[in-house]
């Protein structure tokens, strides 16, 4: 099998293709979860994995899997490679999709090198980026029991409407019980979307570790009132409130010793007016540090922060938490495989941790799992302008297949 290389042109297409699925009028990809354009490229990737001769099968949380099961193997657990094909909004092509297509292909490739695998199989998982349904990493965290299938599915998303209902209307409401197959192994590869490694000259990274996320959303109350009459010390401002909430975190995370980021990606007032004060700011907050006794300290200080806010400003202020992750270690026997295959590649490579959130955070709950990264151009992603080279693309694709076939064949 050490000779055993991807169809690198037959990826790389792919990816394209797959990235030209699910564009507004603006031609913005905006693939997201359980949407008309998830459809689109769910079924694209479905008619792949029929073509590549995969049993397809559909969960109740809509993730895809495609099985490659033989008489030799059944009744194995499965080594599954995947990752989502759900995008964010004004998405670059690569965030996911690249993880789910080069499962395909590696599976491919050892099907048609005539490899007698224990196991195999690739998975797309449903709404991993949270963008219109929380919390992020659904799919996989319904799979790995981390949450109740109902409950995921009674989620209401950004736009009112509910996860479960949108699933049947694409067609994508399953019948298998979540969790319904047990992994032997889960490996994803992914774009970094951050610098590290195209800073230090690095093709491949062997991700050990991802780190904690705290997701919450805000609301502050004030009292609406005229921008014009009301003297500046009458006023219960939520705008105000809102602007100090931002600047604590972003101070707050700046001067911080572990790596902590936090982000507020999303801020609407009410009544939204140029000359009324805001009696209403609702906002999300995205805080992630890789040590979890930081961000608890991280949530206790703002959870300090906003009440003393709340009595000098004169608001109200309500949080709400919408996901809430810890960090979490991969398998080191996953991640040594990583670096042997990067090794014998004769690529450069170094253990890393992941900045952002990923369906193996956690399957990892359930199985053993690693990531593989490969670099990112000017760490950019959550971007259009997102990119990773296709020489680049092809060596990850070339490590996931070497890493699943010696993991196929135990
Ligand atoms: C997933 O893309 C995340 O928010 O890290
Ligand atoms: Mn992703
Ligand atoms: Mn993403």
């Amino acid at each position: 099998m050490s000779n055993l290389t991807i169809n690198a042109g037959r990826l790389l297409g792919r990816i394209q293709e797959l990235g030209g699925i699910g564009r507004d009028a603006q031609g913005r990809l905006v693939r997201v979860a359980a949407s008309d354009m998830d459809r689109l490229g769910r079924d694209r990737l479905v008619g792949w994995l029929r073509e590549a001769g995969l049993e397809i099968a559909v969960d109740r949380i809509g993730n895809i899997f495609g099985i490659w099961r033989d008489d030799a193997n059944a009744g194995q657990a499965p080594v599954m490679l995947g990752s989502h094909i759900d995008t964010v909004i004004d998405a670059g092509i690569y965030d996911g999709c690249y993880g789910v297509l080069a499962g395909l292909e590696a599976i491919e490739s050892l099907k048609e090198a005539g490899f007698a695998p224990a196991r195999p199989l690739v998975v797309a998982f449903t709404n991993e980026e949270g963008v219109r349904f929380s919390p992020d990493m659904m799919g996989s965290l319904v799979f790995a029991g981390g949450r109740d299938l109902g409950e995921a599915l009674a989620s209401v998303g950004t736009d009112g409407t509910v996860l479960g209902k949108e699933l049947e209307r694409i067609g994508y409401a399953g019948i298998h019980e979540p969790g319904f197959l047990k992994p032997h192994a889960y490996v994803e590869l992914h774009v970094e979307q951050g610098p590290v490694l195209e800073r230090e000259g690095i093709a491949i990274g062997a991700v050990e570790n991802l780190q904690g996320i705290s997701w919450q959303r805000i609301t502050i109350a004030g009292e609406a009132n005229h921008a014009g009459t009301t003297p500046m010390s009458m006023r219960k401002d939520a705008g105000v409130a809102a602007a100090r909430v931002i600047g604590f975190l972003a101070d707050r995370a700046g001067a911080s010793s572990t790596r902590t980021v936090a982000t507020v990606g999303t801020i609407a007032f009410e009544p939204n007016a140029i000359n009324v004060i805001p009696s209403r700011a609702t906002f999300t907050i995205d805080l992630r540090d890789p040590n979890e006794t930081h961000l608890r300290e991280q949530e206790a200080a703002l959870a300090a922060f906003l009440d003393e806010l709340a009595a000098s400003v004169g608001v109200t202020i309500h949080a709400e938490s919408l996901a809430r992750f810890e960090p979490m270690t991969f398998d080191a026997g996953i991640v040594s495989l990583i670096e042997d295959g990067a090794r014998a590649a004769g690529l450069s490579c170094r253990r890393m941790t992941s900045g952002a959130g990923h369906d193996a955070q956690m399957i990892a709950r359930i199985a053993p799992s690693a990531m593989i990264f490969v670099p990112s151009r000017g760490g950019i992603s959550h971007n259009p302008a997102e990119f990773t080279a296709p020489g680049e693309l092809v060596a990850g694709a070339n490590i996931l297949l070497g890493v699943a076939a010696r993991l196929a064949a135990d």
